[in-house]
C-alpha cells in the first residue's frame, strides 16, 4: 500500500473554532466516501476510536455498527461508559460483546509476556471476526489511525486496530483521523462533546491489564490489578494530579509475602504503585508524588483490595526498566 503523508499545508488543530471546520470538513467527505454504505467499527473506547464513532455517527448515525469487545482486561468502568456514551447518551448502533470467559479461559495458566499479547491480539481479532460474518451488507471498515501510526509503520502497520482480518473480507477503509496527531484528535473530541476521562485519558495498552497481572493471569489477582488502579485513579483525580502525570497504574507481581491484619497473620499479593513522566514513552522518570498521598494510597489499597496485604511503589526511571512490568 502506498503510504499518504499529512497534507503540508495542513494547519495544526488546537482551538475549538479549528476542530469545528476539521468536523464539518470530515462529515462532508465522509458522506461522500460512503454514501448509503454501512461501516464497521472497532470500539475500544480509546480516544482514536472514540472520535472516529463520534464522528461517523454525525455523518451517517444507524449506518455505523460499532462493535466494543469485553475482553475482560479492561479497566474498571470502561465497558459501562462506552455503552453509556456510545448507545444511550449519542443514541449509536452499539454491539456489546462479553467475551471475558473466552479470553481469560485462553490465558489460563500461559505466563511469557509475549505469548500473553499474542492471545490477547488473536483472539480480538476473532472475535470481531465473528461479529463482522453474522452481519450482512457492510463494505467499509472504520479504524482510529492516527498520523504516528503511520509515520511509525511506514504506512505498512497503519491499520493497528484489526490489522489480520481475514482476506474474504473486502472492506474499504475509512480512517478520518490518519493524520492528526494525538493532541489534536483530543481537541477534536472535546469539541465532538466526548467525556473529558475519555479526550484526555493516559495512554493504556492494547493488552490492557493483561500485562499487569504479572505471569499467569487469575481472576483474584486481575480483580486486585483493576480494583488497585480504580483507587490509584480516584485519588490521582481527586489531588489534581490526573492529566499531570503521563502514566499512572498498578501491577499486580505473581508472588505473595507475609502481613498482618487484626492480629492475623497473612499471606497475600503485593501491589505496586507506577507513576511516570516521560516525553515519548522510549525513556521514563519515576513522577514525584505527596509521601502523604502515597501513605494514604496504601492505606486505601491494604484496606480496600482483597487478597493484597502490601504495597510497593516502583521509582525506576526507564531505562533500566521498562513502563510497564511485561
Ligand atoms: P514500555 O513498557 O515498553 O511502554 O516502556 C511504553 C509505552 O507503551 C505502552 N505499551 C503498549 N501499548 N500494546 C500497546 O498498545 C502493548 O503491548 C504495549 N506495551 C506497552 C505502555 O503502556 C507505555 O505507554
Amino acid at each position: 500500500m502506498q503510504t499518504e503523508f499529512r497534507p503540508e499545508n495542513m494547519e495544526r488543530i488546537t482551538t475549538p473554532e479549528l476542530a469545528q471546520a476539521f468536523i464539518d470538513e470530515q462529515i462532508a467527505a465522509l458522506r461522500a466516501q460512503i454514501g448509503d454504505g454501512k461501516v464497521l467499527l472497532a470500539l475500544s473506547g480509546g480516544v482514536d476510536s472514540s472520535v472516529v464513532a463520534a464522528l461517523l455517527i454525525k455523518a451517517i448515525g444507524k449506518n455505523l455498527v460499532c462493535v466494543h469487545v469485553n475482553h475482560g482486561l479492561l479497566r474498571k468502568g470502561e465497558p459501562e461508559q462506552v455503552i453509556r456514551v456510545f448507545r444511550d447518551e449519542m443514541d449509536a448502533n452499539l454491539i456489546y460483546v462479553d467475551a471475558v470467559d473466552r479470553f481469560l479461559d485462553k490465558l489460563a495458566g500461559v505466563a511469557e509476556p509475549e505469548t500473553k499479547r499474542k492471545i490477547i491480539g488473536g483472539e480480538f481479532i476473532r472475535v470481531f471476526e465473528e461479529e463482522a460474518r453474522k452481519l450482512n451488507g457492510f463494505s467499509f471498515l472504520a479504524q482510529g489511525t492516527i498520523y504516528p501510526d503511520i509515520l511509525e509503520s511506514d504506512g505498512v502497520k497503519a491499520h493497528h486496530n484489526v490489522g489480520g482480518l481475514p482476506d474474504d473480507f473486502e472492506f474499504e477503509l475509512v480512517e478520518p483521523v490518519k493524520f492528526l496527531y494525538k493532541d489534536e484528535v483530543r481537541v477534536v473530541g472535546k469539541q465532538l462533546g466526548l467525556p473529558d476521562n475519555m479526550v484526555y485519558r493516559q495512554p493504556f495498552p492494547g493488552p490492557g491489564l493483561g500485562v499487569r497481572c504479572v505471569g499467569a493471569i487469575t481472576r483474584d489477582r486481575l480483580e486486585a490489578v483493576r480494583e488497585s488502579d480504580a483507587i490509584l485513579r480516584e485519588e490521582f483525580e481527586k489531588n489534581g494530579l490526573a492529566g499531570k502525570v503521563w502514566q499512572y497504574f498498578t501491577v499486580v507481581p505473581d508472588f505473595k509475602s507475609t502481613g498482618i491484619t487484626d492480629g492475623k497473620r497473612t499471606y497475600d499479593w503485593p501491589v505496586v504503585i507506577r507513576a511516570v513522566n516521560t516525553v515519548d514513552a522510549v525513556t521514563a522518570e519515576c513522577a514525584e508524588l505527596p509521601f502523604s498521598l502515597v501513605q494514604h494510597i496504601v492505606k486505601r489499597i491494604t484496606t480496600e483490595v482483597k487478597g493484597v496485604n502490601r504495597v510497593l511503589w516502583d521509582v525506576t526511571p526507564k531505562p533500566s526498566a521498562t513502563i510497564e512490568w511485561e
